[in-house]
Order: structure tokens, then sequence, then C-alpha cells
């Protein structure tokens, strides 16, 4: 077959690595992919949001599964454009994507499907978002609706926090923002296999969404990731599939907006069990880099019967993966780009690519999260360690890491 991955992130660098160890796979392309994917794949210069050339192309090249990264590229519609041109792609529809690009969306199917969530309401005017806010109090939650890249959430510690929210929120116009109770408890990330009502789930993974050591600082897209997660057992597993994952996927498709692709599930253990922070269409990032290299099973061969509507056995090795994620100083607030990275080649582990450019030879920063340092041991203690000596390994002036990842489960 030949396979191409749309993206250019560290999720996508997984994709591809996991592509790459399927038996049916001779080919795969990656548009516009990066220097890492370069190394398993043919990179195509073609934007992630340029859907009708990349659909041109995947028909040129007579593509036989598209697998899609990125959030954008689905809100845009890509899984439409390539289905109306008869090609074959591995996504959730635009209409069905809203589970992900609409918080409101989302809120509006769990609430009427009994779905655990936080309760909310959803303001479009900054007067009456302020009142509610201050007739909650705090601690509250104030998100931006539509995508946000994990950076439009406020998890408002005191009401001044959460009323400079809504400032920022509305500062631009035609905002809408979904204020929530605060949830308290045990986060976990849930992504499973998706094709209408069946629903297959992968291992369990703890992702670090604030900035700075201790859950110090603003929210990210993500600065470290582990899996498998301990405090998850399979008890806590079924409640989450049979409670949320399985009847998320119904409810889509008896709405009329079924889904296919990696349905993703931000969820918190709480003492009243669990429940829904939010969904997502895609495979998580960084999530991807630690689950997918555990995955036995050919994940290209499992893509394509659940597109069958077939099950498969999933297999996974019994090993810990921890990823800890290198970014830009200044990230999340800003970036920087063109800083050379040396000594790549020194690490044992997988390193992915999430945000790197090749300039004049050299690898550099290209964005806020540049890099995922990975290793797999058999505990996490051990996988600690060996991923951080790995990221002590690598040279660059420009970059910043959390020195915690995975500490709150030792
Ligand atoms: P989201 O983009 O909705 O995943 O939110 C980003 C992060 O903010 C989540 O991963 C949580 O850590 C935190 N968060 C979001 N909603 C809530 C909530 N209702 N209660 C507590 N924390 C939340
Ligand atoms: N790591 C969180 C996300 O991919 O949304």
């Amino acid at each position: 077959m030949k396979v191409l991955v749309i993206g250019k992130g560290g999720r996508e660098h997984a994709i591809v690595h996991a592509v790459s160890r399927s038996k049916l796979v001779s080919k795969i392309y990656a548009a516009p992919g990066n220097p890492g994917i370069a190394a398993l794949a043919e990179c195509v210069p073609i934007a992630d949001n340029k859907v009708d050339e990349l659909a041109a192309f995947a028909k040129e090249h007579a593509i036989d599964l598209t697998i899609v990264g990125p959030e954008a590229s689905l809100a845009l519609g890509i899984v439409d454009v390539f289905q109306k041109a008869g090609l074959k792609i591995f996504g959730p529809t635009k209409d069905a994507a809203q589970i992900e690009s609409s918080k409101d969306f989302a809120k509006q199917i769990m609430v009427k499907y009994g779905i655990p969530t936080a309760a909310y309401q959803t303001f479009d005017r900054y007067e009456e978002a302020l009142a509610y806010v201050e007739a909650q109090g705090a601690p509250i939650v104030i998100k931006e609706d539509g995508l946000k890249a994990g950076k439009g959430v406020c998890v408002a510690a005191t009401i001044e926090e959460a009323i400079q929210a809504l400032q920022a929120a509305f500062s631009t116009p035609d905002n809408r923002v979904v204020i929530e109770e605060c949830l308290v408890g045990f986060e976990f990330s849930l992504i499973c296999f998706v094709c209408g009502d069946l629903v297959m789930p992968m291992q369990i993974a703890q992702d670090h969404k604030c900035a700075y050591d201790g859950d110090k600082g603003p929210n990210t897209g993500g600065m470290g990731v582990y899996s498998p997660v301990r405090k998850i057992t399979d008890e806590i597993i079924e409640e989450a599939m049979s409670k949320i994952m399985e009847p998320m996927a119904k409810a889509m498709a008896t709405e009329g907006h079924s889904f296919t692709g990696f349905l993703y599930g931000g969820l918190m253990l709480t003492k009243e069990g669990v429940k829904t922070i939010e969904f997502n269409a895609r495979l998580g990032d960084p999530e991807a880099e630690v689950i997918l290299p555990r995955l036995q099973s050919d994940f290209v061969e499992v893509i394509e019967k659940i597109m069958n509507h077939q099950k498969s056995e999933l297999v996974w090795d019994d090993e810990v993966t921890l990823g800890v994620v290198m970014a830009s100083d200044g990230y999340p607030a800003s970036s920087t780009k063109g800083a050379v990275i040396n000594r790549l080649d020194q690490c044992d582990g997988l390193v992915f690519h999430m945000g790197t450019a090749l300039q004049d030879g050299n690898i550099v920063t290209d964005g806020g999260r540049v890099l995922l340092v990975s290793a797999k041991a058999k505990t996490l203690e051990e996988a600690y360690e060996k991923a951080y000596q790995d990221v002590a390994k690598i040279q660059c002036d420009a970059l910043f890491y959390r020195h915690d990842i995975g500490k709150k489960d030792m």
C-alpha cells in the first residue's frame, strides 16, 4: 500500500513511525512532514491546510490510505474533500470534527446523552459572562470556543484571573466562551480507534499540560507524557469506555454526526467517578509519541479493518514509555526559530520532531514545542532516568523542558 500522512509535528512523526512498521506498506508520503519524518517517508511540500492540493496529490500518486494528524485539517473538511474524490482517508468529516472544534457542540451532546462532564454555560457577551463568573466564584474554568491548540483554556484559581481570561477572550469580536465548573482529580487521556459505533481503546497516557515543573504556569499543548498509567486500572478504563467513549460514539451516530477516526477523551478521575474534560477528533500530541510505539499490532491493518467495521485484538508491549517535550524559550506565549540543535544522534531512545526545520544542513528550532525525547523501560522510574539522560545530551541554547514528567505517579 501507499500511505499518505498529513501533518508536520511530533504526532505525525509517531504516526509515520507506526506506519513504517506495517507489513502492508511499501511507500509512505508525508505532507508536509518534517526533518525527522524525512528519515522514514518522502516529504511532499504541501501544507496541511491545502486540502484540495492534497487530494490532487493523493489521486495522482494512487494513494491507498491517507491518515490525518492535525485538527485544523479536519476542521477544514479534508475528509469530505478526499471522500468526494473517491479517496480513502481515516479521520472524521468536518461535521463530526466539531466534537473538538466547538466546545459548545460537544457539551450539548454530552448533556443530552448523560455523558458525565463538568457543569457549564456558554456566553456570547462579556457582561453576562462576567456576572456568571462573579456569581459562581473561583476556582472556575474559562474556555474560548474554537481550536486553540490547548492554549485557549484558563483554569482560574481566583476571580481576578477569571476576569482577565474573559477580557482576553472578548478582546476579539464574535467570540464565545464556555464557562465550566472546575473538576478536581487525576487527569488522563484515553484515545480510541472509532468507526461509527465501533470503538477500540488504545493504552492510557498521561499528559502534563502546564508549562513548568509542579504543574505551574500557563496551559500548553502538553509538555511531557507517559504510558501506561498505574493509577488508571482496568476497572476505571471499563467505566470510561462504557460511560463516556462508547456512548459518545453512539450519540454522534444517532445525532447524524457519525465519527470515524481517532476519538480522544481528555478525562478526569474524580471522587464521583470518571468525567469528561474534552473530546478531540484526532490523536493527542504528545500522547501519540508514547502510545503508538507500544502498539505491536500492525497499525495500518487495524485502521483498514476498523474502516470495514471489523474489530482487531490490539496487542501492546508491557513496557513503560515516557516522553519529555523540549520547547522554545518563551513558549506558550511566544517562540523562537532558527536555533541550531546538536547531538540528536547521540540519543538512545526515539526522538520525535515536533517543530524543527532544516537550515544550511542543520536541524534548527521552528516553533513552540520542538522535540519529544522518549525512552522505553520496564518501569516508569527507569524510563524517566533514560529519557532525561537523552535530554541532557541534546545541545541547543533556546530550549527548556519540565524536570518532573511522570513524578506524580512514582
Ligand atoms: P482542554 O483544552 O479543554 O483540554 O483544557 C486544557 C486543560 O485545562 C485540561 O487538560 C485540564 O488540565 C484543564 N481543564 C479544562 N477543563 C477543566 C475543568 N472543567 N476542570 C479542571 N480542569 C480543567
Ligand atoms: N496533548 C493534548 C492534546 O493533544 O490535545
